[in-house]
């Protein structure tokens, strides 16, 4: 039994400021060259004692989230415990803050806040390769959400390399109505480069690599050279099945961001600001246009899922 009666863990979103997606492979992935960005705007997950694995959510959008066997935080617990052989026992509780399907990994991130709490409150002490491991059979962008900063994945997004970054950028995210299915977005990227006339198989279509000017400008922490670099292959997927987001996305450019971007499979929108009062009246532009629910001003990068202190 542990010595603390309960456990908090913070975790941050990600935004990809590259997202580079390669062919369709055989096993229905795509190899990609995804640079992760993980920012403050994140979910709260306790774990208490309890009996069998329960979870309970709140926050915005928390109707949408499903409390049974299939979240990635109940799976979490299960894969910990078992590769531990004992019972899973436990009751998480999710605070959302990050949005719902919104192609900010929030699903991701409850996986890997439950590894981290599940570890404490069970007092585990796994090695971080193994919750990694663990991580990267929950799902591609679990294994970053345990990591958080700035990182490179390859392969399916799991294969991390950290990328130092200095200072800290300012992100605005506007969240639109309702969630878009990640499967759904890559299928449709599939389609339209197939329409294109250019392919969509890993036969046909060759991965592509980091971009070099966005690594650099990540690496001097230049706001203005990292909005010139930025880049999301799933955009277009993301607007077609989501025309609506082109409007989200000219307002914030109007309104000043750096640049303007989908945030992964969408259909959450991210902004990058010059500074914090920048990002404020982006936000206020956002939020007066009527062409998302909310905007959130938040910076980045930050740690990744980590115990709160007591
Ligand atoms: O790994 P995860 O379960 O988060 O992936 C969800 C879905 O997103 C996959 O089933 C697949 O359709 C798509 N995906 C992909 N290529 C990736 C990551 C995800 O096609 N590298």
């Amino acid at each position: 039994m542990s010595r603390h009666a309960v456990i908090t863990v913070r975790v941050p979103a990600k935004v990809n400021v590259q997202l580079g997606v390669g062919g369709l492979r055989p096993d229905g992935f795509h190899d990609l060259a995804n640079v992760f960005f993980a920012v403050a705007l994140g979910d709260l997950v306790t774990a208490r004692q309890g009996a069998g694995v329960k979870l309970t959510c709140e926050g915005p959008g928390s109707d949408q989230v499903p409390l049974d066997d299939s979240n990635l935080a109940a799976r979490a617990a299960y894969a910990l415990a078992a590769h531990h052989g004992i019972e899973a026992n436990v009751a998480l509780h999710i605070e959302k803050a990050i949005p719902v399907a919104g192609g900010m990994a929030g699903g991701s991130a409850d996986g890997a806040a439950a590894l981290v709490a599940c570890d404490a409150l069970w007092e585990l002490g796994t090695p971080t390769e193994v919750l990694h491991e663990l991580a990267a059979e929950l799902g591609s962008d679990v294994p970053f959400a345990l990591l958080g900063g700035v990182a490179l994945g390859r392969d399916r997004g799991e294969t991390l390399s950290p990328l130092p970054v200095p200072g800290t950028f300012q992100w605005i995210f506007a969240v639109a109505d309702g969630g878009l299915s990640t499967p759904a977005v890559f299928r449709e990227c599939d389609r339209l480069r197939a329409e294109a006339g250019t392919g969509h198989t890993s036969e046909q279509v060759t991965t592509p690599d980091a971009d070099p000017a966005l690594l650099a400008a990540l690496a001097a922490g230049d706001p203005k050279a990292l909005a010139a670099a930025l880049t999301n292959d799933l955009q277009p997927a993301a607007v077609s099945l989501r025309p609506s987001l082109a409007e989200t996305l000219r307002v914030g450019t109007a309104a000043g961001a750096l640049a303007a971007l989908v945030s992964g499979s969408g259909p959450t929108t991210a902004f990058l600001a010059q500074d914090a009062e920048s990002a404020e009246s982006v936000a206020r532009a956002l939020r007066e246009s009527g062409t998302c629910r909310a905007a959130h001003v938040t910076y980045g990068p930050v740690p990744g899922a980590a115990v709160l202190a007591d």
